[in-house]
This record gives structure tokens, C-alpha cells and sequence, in this order.
């Protein structure tokens, strides 16, 4: 059942994109999925989505976009986001991440197009100096690809000022887990549960742990993992909420689990012993990120499924078990 609504999808291929694709379909929208598939993968796209090949840098390939389909809302996930190479790269991500927004929120300006829920990132707040982490936190990005997101919600509020259109602005924790269809398959992967389940399978010797004596209880970083299913259950709400107000607002767990815990978590559910080295810190890795979600909670009704690393690891699991090369099969 389609309520006609028509949701333009940037950045639908990737691994946020496609479960928020699953779910704005089992919503009854209609999806277009835009990406340039730099890093997504086509068969990630749900077969009742239509494509557009598009790079959001080319601002005439965008407006090509909103003339040829009439979009109601827009959800952007196209942003570069490894934070480590952002660090040499400033200019790639502002191109993308800031430039390639831009692009989008003028042909959204001229199509009339008034709503956009748009993937922000907690490392949107720098150095933490407390956890939970809420909205009044100080906005003080210490890389580049924190302060190109930092950019786009700025140009979010200045373009609602000057020209109505209203935004969510999500900023997200540590994004996680599968869902039966789409799961995390990057290349090259970072990310810590993909990573501890390529050990499992086979396809790596060990994992690594990036600082073994940080001043957290077992010594190793702690974040909040929020499942991807979970995202995509706050996107669904905040575009109605966007409908009428902007929001901006943090989507954690508001559980904490270190990178021991993961591999502990992932090695009862594989039953495979994923033998762990300990190695130096990671440059720019905080010690402790943990949300306050309570704003997402009180606007939204929102309220996470998954709040236990065991439930988030299995997710993840089952779907590398049936991708043991991501969507490249
Ligand atoms: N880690 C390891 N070994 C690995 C990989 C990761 O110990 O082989 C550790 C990291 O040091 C970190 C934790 O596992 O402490 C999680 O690391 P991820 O790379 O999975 O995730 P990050 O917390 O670094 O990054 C995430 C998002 C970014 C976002 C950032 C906000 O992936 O896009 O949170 O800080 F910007």
C-alpha cells in the first residue's frame, strides 16, 4: 500500500541507506534511491526502489533528478564517513559531504521540495567531556569529516530560515547490526563488528584492540551501538515530525559497551575463540561515547529495540553468515 508519498533516498545503496530504503517501503512510500555507487552496492537496493545514478557533486546531475520526478521528502546518507582518512583529505569531504549538500538543498529550494532528514554524527561533538552525551554539548569537531557534518547542519538551519524548507537533523552513535537483507559490507572495513566477524569466518587471524589502557574499567574504548533497524525506525518518524517542526537531536542505545565486551559478545554467539591483540591507541578515538537519546524519545515516541550487544551481534551475524563477502557474491 503506497500513501503516495515519494521519498528521494541519497546515498540508498550503502549500508544506513538500504535498511531505511526497507523501511520507508514497508512504510508504503515510494522510494528513489540515489547513489553513485563509490561505496554502495546495487544489489543493497530494494527491488521496489527506483535507481538514479547520481553524484550529488555534479549539481546539474541533481537537478536533473528533481525534474524528472515529483519528490515529497528527501533522507540524505550520502556522506563520506571514515574519519581517519578524513584527516589528510579535508577537501574531498567538504567537497561531498558540504558541496554535494548544497547541491541538494538548492534543487530542493527550486522544486519546492520542504523536508529532509539528514544522517549527522556524534563526532559532530569533538572532545567529550561527559557521558551521556545530550544536545546541549559543546559542537566542537576535531577532524574534518566532523566539522563537514558540523557545516551541513548549519546550512540546514540557515536554508530553513531563508527559504522554509525544514530538516531532522540525526546524529548518530555507533550504527550496527543487520537486518535479514541488508547488512555492513565496506570497503575497506573499519568497523569494529564487521571486523570481529571476518575473525570468525575464517578471514582474518585476529582482531585488533586500539588501546588497551584507556581510563574505562577494562581499559579498552567504550561506545554505544545503535541497531541499524533501530535508525530506520527514527528516520520513519522523524520525517512526519519534519512535516510540521525541524528537530535535531542524538540516536544512541544509551548503553555503553567496550571493545572487549564486542568481542566477548561476538565470540559466545560465533562460538569461535577470535583471538584479540592488543595494540596502540587509534589516533583521534575518544575513550567513552555514550548518548542521552531522551530528546529522540520524548519527540519522536521512540524507543530503541535493541539495547543488548549479544541481540546487536547475532543481527550482524546471521547476515555475514550469508554474505561471507558482503554483497560482492
Ligand atoms: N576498534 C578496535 N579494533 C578495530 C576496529 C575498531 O579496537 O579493529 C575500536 C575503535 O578503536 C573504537 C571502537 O572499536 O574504540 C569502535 O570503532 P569503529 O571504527 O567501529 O567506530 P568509531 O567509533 O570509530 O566510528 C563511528 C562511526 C563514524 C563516526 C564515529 C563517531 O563509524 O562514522 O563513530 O565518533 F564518525
Amino acid at each position: 500500500m503506497s500513501d503516495h508519498e515519494t521519498v528521494l533516498v541519497i546515498g540508498g545503496a550503502g549500508y544506513i541507506g538500504s535498511v531505511n530504503v526497507e523501511a520507508l517501503v514497508a512504510a508504503g512510500k515510494r522510494v528513489i534511491v540515489a547513489d553513485n555507487f563509490e561505496y554502495g552496492h546495487r544489489e543493497a537496493v530494494h527491488p521496489d526502489a527506483v535507481i538514479e545514478e547520481c553524484d550529488i557533486r555534479d549539481g546539474d546531475a541533481v537537478r536533473g533528478m528533481f525534474d524528472a520526478h515529483t519528490i515529497d521528502a528527501v533522507m540524505h546518507f550520502g556522506a563520506y564517513a571514515y574519519v581517519g582518512e578524513s584527516m589528510t583529505q579535508a577537501e574531498r569531504y567538504f567537497h561531498n559531504n558540504f558541496i554535494g549538500g548544497y547541491n541538494l538543498l538548492n534543487a530542493m529550494r527550486d522544486h519546492d521540495v520542504k523536508r529532509i532528514v539528514f544522517s549527522s554524527t556524534c563526532a559532530t561533538y569533538g572532545d567529550v567531556q561527559e557521558v551521556p552525551i545530550d544536545e546541549s554539548h559543546p559542537q566542537q569537531p576535531i577532524n574534518p569529516y566532523g566539522c563537514s557534518k558540523l557545516a551541513f547542519e548549519l546550512l540546514l538551519r540557515s536554508y530553513e530560515i531563508s527559504y522554509g524548507i525544514r530538516h531532522a537533523i540525526l546524529r548518530y552513535f555507533n550504527a550496527s547490526g543487520a537486518t535479514a537483507e541488508h547488512g555492513e559490507d565496506h570497503n575497506p572495513e573499519t568497523h569494529l563488528i564487521p571486523l570481529v566477524l571476518q575473525v570468525a569466518l575464517g578471514q582474518r587471524e585476529h582482531i585488533s584492540i586500539f588501546g588497551a589502557d584507556y581510563d574505562t574499567p577494562d581499559g579498552s574504548c567504550i561506545r554505544d551501538y545503535i541497531h541499524v533497524s533501530d535508525l530506520a525506525d527514527a528516520h520513519i518518524r522523524a520525517l512526519e515530525y519534519c512535516k510540521n517542526e525541524s528537530l535535531f537531536c542524538n540516536l544512541g542505545s544509551e548503553h555503553g559497551y567496550s571493545v572487549r565486551e564486542v568481542i566477548e559478545a561476538a565470540r559466545k554467539i560465533t562460538k569461535h575463540p577470535i583471538p584479540a591483540v592488543e595494540a596502540e591507541r587509534r589516533a583521534g578515538d575518544p575513550p567513552r561515547l555514550v548518548a542521552s537519546s531522551k530528546k529522540a524519545k520524548e519527540l519522536l515516541g521512540w524507543t530503541p529495540r535493541f539495547t543488548d550487544i549479544d541481540k546487536i551481534v547475532e543481527t550482524a551475524w546471521l547476515w555475514h553468515q550469508k554474505h561471507p563477502n558482503g554483497y560482492a557474491w
